[in-house]
């Protein structure tokens, strides 16, 4: 198989797949695990725009620093480009499927799926409710992320 390459989606890029990004690169870093990792979102609304305060925040909290990251729209390259497009939500993988080029090269999927009891779980959008749920985004992307890295590892 080619070096993997990972992109997380979620709506906005400034709360979930950033997130998910970092909590990845942690467990990539601890692994040894040398991949292309980013993240995007399917909406425009925030393109070049910082993590969400609440965001950097959780993941400052828990030793990473996401202050540099920038937003950004999925675009028709990332499947080419990467190994694994992994949603946040079900909203998310069912836009990446309705958006998808005819040729894509990429596989698809939820980042719970890889958790195991977890398949088919959405990681829940923190937006728009307290800072306590970032706490819960942050521990459902680690968990993603050290079971997609394991999965990675062994590919
Ligand atoms: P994200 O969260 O998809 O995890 O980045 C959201 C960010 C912004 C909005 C919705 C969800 N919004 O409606 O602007």
């Amino acid at each position: 198989m080619a070096q993997p390459a990972v992109l997380f989606v979620c709506l906005g890029n400034i709360c979930r797949s950033p997130l998910a990004e970092a909590a990845f690169r942690v467990e990539c870093q601890r692994l040894g695990l040398d991949l292309q990792v980013d993240s995007a979102g399917t909406g425009d609304w925030h393109v070049g725009k910082p993590p969400d305060p609440r965001a950097q925040a959780v993941a400052r909290r828990n030793g990473v620093d996401i202050s540099g990251y920038r937003a950004r729209q999925v675009c028709d390259a990332d499947y080419q480009r990467y190994t694994h497009i992994v949603a946040l939500d079900k909203d998310n993988l069912a836009d990446l499927h309705a958006i998808a080029p005819p040729a894509v090269s990429a596989e698809l999927s939820l980042l719970l799926d890889h958790v195991a009891g977890r398949q088919g779980d959405s990681v829940a959008d923190p937006y728009f409710g307290d800072d306590e749920g970032f706490d819960v985004t942050w521990a459902d992307v680690t968990a993603g992320a050290q079971a997609l890295a394991k999965h990675l590892r062994g590919a």
